[in-house]
C-alpha cells in the first residue's frame, strides 16, 4: 500500500522554508544557465531514435563473443563451465535437451528454458546445433584477469543473465512473459500525469541483500534533513499475499523520480522501475543485463553517485524539479526505450541472434549429453505445478501460438573500436559532467550559508 500519509511530516518553519528556496534558486540560475548550454542533452529523444538504440544493443553479442573469437569455442572449453552451471543446455536436429547440475533458485532455469523452447517455436528448424552451458545464480564468475597472458587457457563460455566489466560471462536475457508487464506498466503510466506526481525520489526494495542499500536508507528524510527521497523496505510476505508487482507499478507512478540501485547483482525489478516515465536516479551500477548498456546517461536516466548518494540524490530531485520538462523528456525516453527494449518479439531475437553467433564459434559436433532429457513445450506445461497452478497459466499465456511469418531482424555489425571507444566516452562524459554540476552546486550552497 501506498504510505502517503508518511509524507507529511513535521513542516519547517516558513522563514526556514523560504531562506533555503532562495538558496536554492540562487544555486539553480547559477548553474542551470549552462547545464542548458552544455550540449550533452539529447534532444526530442523520440520513439525512432529509440529504436535505432535498441538495434544497436544487439551489437553487444559481437563484444560478448569476442574472447572466442579467434580462438573458437571447443568441447573443452564448454565442459570447464560445468563448475558452476546450473544447466547443460544442447540443440540438436531441431531438438532441445537438458542435462541439469544443480537446482535453479526461483525456478529461473525453468522460464529460460521454457523462453528458448517459445523460440523454437517462433522460428522451427531456424536454430543450429549448439551446446551451451548456463548458470542461473547471479553474480558472474568468469574473471577475465584469469585468462590474460601468452600462456593463458582460453576461458569457458558460461551464459548467464548479467556481467560487468571484470568478467567474461555471456549474457543473456533473462525471460519473462515481458508483454504482460508492458501492459501493467502502460496501465500505471496513464493514472496520474507526471507534473502532479510527488516531487521526491522513490525507492522501495529489500534493503538487506546489500550494504548498498542500507546506506541509501540512510537517505530517507527526517525532520532535521530532507534529501528529497522517499525510501520505503518491502513487506514481502504482506504484498505477496497482495500480488506485489501490481503494487510495485502503482507507487513507482506516484513520483516523479525513482531510484534503482543493485541488490546483491543486477535487479529484476529494473524493469517495473522504469515504468510510467517517472526520472530513473540510477546509483552508478556494476553489473548489466542484456539491454542495459545502450542506455545513455542524462538521456535515459539520471546517474546518482554510489559514493555520495545523499548528496546526489538531493541535487538530482532539485535539478529535475527545477527543469521539469528536461526531467520529464528523461523520464520519457527512459521508459519508451524499455518498452521497445521488452518487446517480446526483440527478446526472442536477441535469443536467435545471441545462440547463433554462438553457434558460429563452435569447432566441436554437439552431441546429447548422457542423462539429459528432450524438451517440449507441451509436456513442460503439462507438468508445470504450483502455487495454484498460476506458473501453468503463465505458460499458457506466453506459449507462442506458431511459426513467426517474418524473419528475425537483422544483426547488425560489431561496433568498431572506435565507435565503441566513442560511445563509452560519450557516457563517461556524461556521469562526470553531472558530477561535476553537482560540486558546483554543493559549493554555492555552502558559499551562501
Ligand atoms: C522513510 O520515511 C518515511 C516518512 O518520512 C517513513 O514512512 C518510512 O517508513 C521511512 N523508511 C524507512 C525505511 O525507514
Ligand atoms: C566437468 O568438466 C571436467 C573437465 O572437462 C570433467 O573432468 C568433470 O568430470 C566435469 N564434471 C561434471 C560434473 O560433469
Ligand atoms: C609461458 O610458458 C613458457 C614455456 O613454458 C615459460 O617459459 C614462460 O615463462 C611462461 N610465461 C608466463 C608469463 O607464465
Ligand atoms: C570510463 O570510465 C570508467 C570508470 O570510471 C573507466 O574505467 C574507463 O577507462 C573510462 N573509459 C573511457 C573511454 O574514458
Amino acid at each position: 500500500m501506498l504510505q502517503r500519509s508518511g509524507l507529511k511530516r513535521k513542516p519547517p518553519t516558513t522563514a526556514a522554508l523560504l531562506v533555503s528556496t532562495v538558496l536554492l534558486m540562487a544555486a539553480l540560475i547559477t548553474y542551470s544557465s549552462w547545464i542548458d548550454t552544455s550540449g550533452v542533452f539529447v534532444e526530442n529523444s523520440t520513439e525512432k531514435t529509440n529504436t535505432i538504440v535498441v538495434y544497436k544493443n544487439r551489437k553487444w553479442i559481437h563484444e560478448d563473443l569476442r574472447p572466442w573469437k579467434t580462438s573458437g569455442i571447443t568441447r573443452d572449453m564448454v565442459e570447464r563451465a560445468n563448475g558452476t552451471a546450473t544447466f547443460h543446455l544442447v540443440i540438436k536436429g531441431g531438438k532441445a535437451y537438458v542435462k541439469s547440475y544443480r537446482q535453479a533458485i526461483q525456478t529461473r532455469d525453468v522460464f529460460t528454458i521454457w523462453g528458448i523452447l517459445q523460440l523454437f517455436r517462433k522460428y522451427p528448424g531456424r536454430l543450429p546445433d549448439l551446446e551451451i552451458m548456463f548458470d542461473t545464480e547471479d553474480r558472474p564468475v568468469i574473471k577475465s584477469r584469469e585468462y590474460r597472458g601468452p600462456n593463458a587457457t582460453a576461458p569457458p563460455p558460461l551464459f548467464r543473465y548479467c556481467g560487468d566489466k571484470e568478467t567474461l560471462d555471456i549474457v543473456f536475457p533473462d525471460w519473462s512473459f515481458w508483454g504482460c508487464i508492458l501492459k501493467d506498466i502502460e496501465q500505471g503510466n496513464q493514472k496520474i500525469k507526471w507534473i502532479d506526481r510527488e516531487p521526491y525520489a522513490y525507492w522501495k526494495g529489500n534493503p538487506f541483500v546489500a550494504e548498498n542499500r542500507q546506506e541509501l536508507l540512510k537517505c530517507n528524510a527526517t525532520e532535521q534533513q530532507d534529501w528529497n527521497a522517499r525510501l520505503f523496505i518491502q513487506d514481502w510476505i504482506l504484498e505477496g499475499q497482495q500480488g506485489f508487482k501490481q503494487s510495485n507499478v502503482a507507487d513507482q507512478c506516484m513520483y516523479r523520480y525513482k531510484i534503482y540501485i543493485e541488490g546483491y547483482a543486477w535487479s529484476v525489478s529494473e524493469k517495473y522501475i522504469l515504468a510510467c516515465d517517472s526520472v530513473t536516479l540510477m546509483v552508478q551500477p556494476q553489473f548489466y543485463d542484456f539491454f542495459m548498456r545502450n542506455k545513455q546517461p542524462v538521456e535515459h536516466y539520471w546517474p546518482i553517485r554510489n559514493d555520495d548518494k545523499c548528496r546526489s540524490l538531493k541535487f538530482a530531485v532539485d535539478w529535475g524539479n527545477n527543469h521539469k520538462k528536461k526531467a520529464h523528456e528523461i523520464g520519457k525516453a527512459g521508459s519508451s526505450f524499455m518498452q521497445e527494449q521488452l518487446k517480446m518479439d526483440y527478446i526472442y531475437d536477441y535469443m536467435y541472434h545471441l545462440l547463433n553467433e554462438y553457434a558460429k564459434l563452435l569447432k566441436f559436433e554437439p552431441r546429447i549429453p548422457e542423462g539429459s532429457r528432450e524438451l517440449c513445450s507441451e509436456v513442460m506445461a503439462c507438468h508445470a505445478e504450483g502455487q495454484k497452478g498460476r506458473k501453468k497459466k503463465f505458460m499458457m499465456e506466453s506459449l507462442v501460438k506458431g511459426p513467426s511469418v517474418t524473419n528475425p531482424c537483422t544483426l547488425p555489425p560489431p561496433y568498431d573500436r572506435r565507435a565503441l571507444a566513442a560511445f563509452v566516452r560519450r557516457k563517461n562524459s556524461s556521469i562526470l559532467q553531472v558530477k561535476k554540476w553537482e560540486k558546483g552546486y554543493w559549493q554555492s550552497l555552502n558559499k551562501q550559508h
